[in-house]
Parts: structure tokens; sequence; C-alpha cells
């Protein structure tokens, strides 16, 4: 909680702010903190939040003087009509209408920001699915049609990138804190957000609307590249997902076990509910950041999903422990 003032910069506003209202902002610092922004679809919203939270706090100062006044005030007798005529109408109805006025005009400015508009430039676009309790991305890989991975967004820094958001099931919320706004996703719709990461680095985010048992289970990791850092990442995407050259026992158990759902091609959609495993080892996380990502943990994720991530729409394991190793031998020696 005490970090915040570092993470926050090292601008007065802020260190001045984090005396004077030290409970208000737990939530100033860390990966997630929609107050410490990295791109211009979110700066606005931390700007948004500040001015709510300064004009919140000068009108109650306001109130609680008047308050006072009135409790405090010796002799009401001297008071006329006008200055009643002058609480009511200037206090109730011409101040609160001049405030929400400035903040709604300044709430629309601000919210355009955010707002996908058709551009001149060549934007990238990124679709994104949200499925029970995973998060499908989808690359454009030029005329070649679409690159699959999942939970694991990356993006190039210091450029747009529209954000295609749709569901599978049921409606789910996508969220970057740090990078942009939240956005419904919606099965039958696709709502489109710009986001934009000033400079490379990782990025956390949830889902934000309630979907089910796993909805706590559902993180979104981003990260931002430079151009050739990202460029890298489409062809090592591109490139995964080729098994190893003979024919293995892990392989048949793939074929006859999971290839109905996952799909090790990045080309190839998965069938739904299973998210795509081209790049698996690519990934940070297993589950949508149930387990960190190494070969033991992928044998325990296999053997024990439905204990680790409850209700998940994988069945139920069957395999031996030995065929276990097998399957996993076969995913990990995927590129
Ligand atoms: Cu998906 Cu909550």
């Amino acid at each position: 909680m005490i970090r915040h003032r570092e993470e926050c910069g090292g601008n007065p506003y802020f260190k001045f702010t984090s005396v004077v209202a030290y409970m208000a902002l737990t939530g100033c610092g860390g990966p997630q903190s929609a107050l410490d922004p990295a791109g211009p679809g979110a700066a606005p919203i931390a700007w948004i939040w500040w001015v709510m939270f300064w004009g919140g706090l000068l009108v109650l100062a306001g109130m609680t003087a008047l308050g006072l006044y009135a409790v405090l005030r010796r002799r009401p007798e001297r008071r006329g009509r006008a200055a009643e005529k002058f609480f009511l109408l200037g206090g109730g109805l011409l101040f609160p209408l001049a405030v929400l006025a400035a903040l709604l005009f300044y709430g629309i400015r601000s919210g355009d920001a955010l707002i996908a508009f058709p551009s001149e430039k060549k934007i990238l676009r990124i679709e994104l699915r949200a499925h029970q309790w995973w998060w499908e991305f989808r690359y454009p890989d030029g005329s070649n049609g679409y690159l699959y991975s999942a939970n694991e967004l990356r993006l190039p820094a210091g450029r747009p990138v529209d954000i295609r958001v749709s569901s599978g099931d049921v409606i789910h919320s996508f969220w970057l804190p740090r990078l942009g706004g939240k956005l419904d996703a919606i099965p039958g719709h696709v709502n489109v957000l710009r986001l934009q990461a000033d400079r490379p680095g990782e990025f956390y985010g949830q889902c934000a609307e309630f979907c089910g048992a796993q909805h706590a289970r559902m993180l979104l990791y981003a990260q931002a590249h430079d151009e050739a850092g990202f460029r890298n990442y489409l062809d090592i995407l591109r490139g995964a997902g080729g098994g190893p050259p003979a024919p293995s026992p892990g392989q048949a158990l793939f074929d006859g076990q999971c290839a109905s759902c996952h799909s090790l091609d990045p080309r190839r959609r998965s069938n739904e509910p299973g998210p795509n495993l081209a790049d698996l080892r690519q990934r940070k996380r297993l589950g949508a950041g149930t387990l960190a990502n190494n070969r033991a943990n992928l044998a325990r994720w296999i053997a024990g999903h439905q204990t680790l991530k409850p209700g998940n729409r994988m069945p139920e394991n069957t395999l031996r422990p030995d065929e276990i190793e097998a399957l996993v031998d076969y995913l990990w020696r995927t590129k």
C-alpha cells in the first residue's frame, strides 16, 4: 500500500494527493491500476477519476462548511428571505447544474479518446473472443488468414491497436486497466476498443464481468513489444505447433483425446470450447492464470485441472500417469 507514492511518479500533484487521501489511494499503483496509465487510452480515464475525486472533495468541503455555519450561527433572525432564496436557488439548483454540466462535458470529451473512430492510418486489428473461462486472440496474418493464440495478448508499442471484442458464450468484460477502458464481450456482437501502450512492457487485466464459477480465474496477460519484437512474436506463432518428426504415443493420445477441442495449428481455430495450443510452450501461464507454465505444471494441470479450476469445460482427466507423461512430452516438444 505504501508503494503507491513511488509508482505514481514524481509529480508533486500525485504526491500531495497521496498524503491527503491516503486511504482512498490503495489502488494507485501496481500492475492493474487504472490510476497508473501507460497509454493514451487509459490516461483520460485516470484524469476523469482525479477530476471527480477533487471535485467531490471540494463539494464535500463546501457542504460541510455550510452545515457548520447553519449549526453554529448565532442570530438566524438577521438573515432574511433573500439569503434563503440565494441558498435554495444558488446552492440547490444552479451549483449542482453547473458542476454536473462541467463534468458531463469533460467526461464526453475524454471519452472520445477511447472510441475506435475509423482512421486513415493502417490500424492493427486483433480479434478477441472471450470464453468460459479464457481468452482467445486472433491476429491477422497478411493474406494468409489468421493466427490464433490464447490468454496472452501481444501488441506493438507506440501505435494504436483496435481490439475487436466478442464472446463465445456468456457476457464477459475485457479490461487492461493500464492501457484502456473496460469493454463488455457480448455473444453475437463485436465491440471495438482502441488501445495503445506507449512503451514496451507487461500488463495485466481481468475479466471484469461475473461470468460463472471461474470468473476469478480469467487472467489477461498482455505484452507490448517494439516493432521488431512484435514481428518476431508473430513469426514464432506462425511457425509454432510443428510436432515431433515421428509419430509418438503422445501424438496418438493427443489426436484421440484432445484434438476434437484443441488445435495445434496456429492457423486453425480450435473447436469450441478449447483454446489453440500451438504456442503453448511460449506462454507464461496455464489455465488462464491458474499455474505458471512449465513442464511439471502442465502434467499437474492435465491430471488435476478439475481440482485446480473446478467447472472448466475440459472433461475430467481419464489418462494414466504414464499417458500424461507421454502427452506432456508431445506438447512440450511442440515449438
Ligand atoms: Cu469472464 Cu468474468
